[in-house]
């Protein structure tokens, strides 16, 4: 499980022999899928360049409030807005003490000063200066703030003394990193998720398709973020904007999404197919523009079936837990039921497409989940709604399926 996947982290350096070890930080949380931009004091760049943690995090390193470079990049403000956790690590006494007082006079206080996330801070000095009354104060101070205190750890230190003060090691920094995101039930989760239409093409100019928006896939692409996955979307033509966090992997035919599907899904952990796929395509595509001759003569298109994608998913050794959508127009639980069991999946979400009020273009949906003998009908409600719903019953489901 990758239990950090696409949270963005800012790792603040401060001044300190335990400075080195931010090296090694970097790796272990990109190790558990998270971004990180690196923000360093004046005084850590004593102890590690900043070159080095810019190699390590793939990002320009921020230094300074004004610099102007990587200011056009990322200012301050936005940086903290990025951010889902500001981790500072190590944190010398000096920057918990200005931390503790909220100065803003250089980069990272100002960034700590202005961040709406969580922040939280692992500190590294000398056990005299841990165990220092000033500094035990500036600690509860943070504490007030609700900020998180990640350690410190006792043992040897670089200054030869025994005792409190120590980083807490890169491992235990990474968990309590991870246990930060509490209410992410799909924390760690690979969720790959098709939606909208397919088009299947008769010629270069026409083809055939439906009236799938994609508002459910999308929707649901933004619960399963919300709800911490790591989430892949393979899109059929639409005109929405996918969810930033989303990776998006655009589509067009049916056989085109069954390759994406089919490459995404084998290490997922969950596959939600909401397309509306074309059951069928033309033979073949003529490859130029089809002529009308004027003789009132009949064009017969003649059909081949398109591969059944979550089928196929469904039928994978060891293959995600497997959700599909019914578009049904009457016996909507029956047909709904049925084609859970001959697609043998783990869940469907039938939906009765003949109400005008719910289905394809509407933001509105009302649908019943139906799972092993279970079932559960959620009332009309916005599609995002709807999709929190359901992804809230797959994480329920989840760990009987697949831990
Ligand atoms: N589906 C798929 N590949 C297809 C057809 C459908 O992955 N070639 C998926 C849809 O994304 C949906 C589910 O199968 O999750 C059911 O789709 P639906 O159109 O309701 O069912 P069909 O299999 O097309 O059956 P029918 O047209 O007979 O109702």
């Amino acid at each position: 499980m990758n239990l950090l996947a696409g949270k963005r982290i800012l790792l603040g350096v401060t001044g300190g022999i335990a400075a080195y070890k931010s090296a090694e930080l970097i790796r272990r949380l990109q190790d558990q899928g998270a971004d990180v931009h690196v923000a360093m004091t004046n005084a850590a760049t004593e102890f590690i360049t900043p070159l080095t943690l810019q190699a390590l995090s793939g990002h320009p390193v921020h230094l300074d409030l004004l610099d102007t470079e990587t200011e056009s990049v990322m200012g301050h403000i936005e940086l903290a807005r990025w951010a889902d956790l500001i981790l500072i690590a190590p944190a010398s006494a000096n920057f918990i003490a200005r931390l503790a007082q909220g100065h803003g006079d250089d980069l990272l206080s100002t960034i700590c000063l202005a961040a709406q996330c969580q922040v939280a801070v692992a500190p590294a000095m000398n056990q005299g200066m841990w165990a220092n009354q000033a500094t035990q104060l500036n600690v509860s101070a943070l504490i007030a703030q609700q900020i998180t205190i990640f350690g410190p750890s006792e043992g040897l230190q670089a200054c030869g003394e025994v005792g409190e003060g120590r980083l807490l090691d890169i491992a235990g920094i990474v968990d309590l990193t991870a246990a930060t995101f509490p209410n992410e039930r799909l924390r760690g989760r690979k969720v790959v998720i098709t939606a909208g239409p397919t088009r299947e093409a008769i010629d270069p100019v026409r083809y055939i398709s439906n009236h799938s928006s994609g508002k459910q896939g999308y929707a649901l692409a933004e619960a399963a973020i919300e709800a911490g996955a790591e989430v892949i979307l393979i899109s059929g033509p639409t005109s929405l904007t996918p969810p930033e966090r989303a990776r998006l992997i655009p589509v067009t035919s049916a056989r085109e999404m069954h390759t994406a599907a089919m490459q995404e899904a084998t290490d997922a952990d969950i596959f939600i197919g909401v397309a509306a796929v074309a059951d069928f395509r033309p033979i073949e595509a003529s490859d130029q523009k089809i002529k009308k001759d004027n003789t009132g003569e009949r064009l017969t298109l003649t059909l081949e079936e398109n591969p059944d994608i979550i089928a196929a998913v469904a039928g994978l050794n060891d293959g995600p837990y497997t959700v599909g959508f019914a578009a049904e127009t009457s016996h909507v639980i029956d047909h709904a039921r049925r084609k859970l069991t001959r697609k043998k999946l783990n869940m469907i979400i039938a939906n009765d497409v003949m109400d005008q009020n719910i289905g394809f273009n509407s933001d509105q949906n009302e649908t019943t989940i139906i799972w092993g003998s279970q079932e559960q009908t959620l009332p009309i409600a916005s599609k995002r709604t709807i999709a929190t719903k359901i992804v809230g019953t797959i994480a329920d489901a989840l760990p009987e399926a697949r831990q």
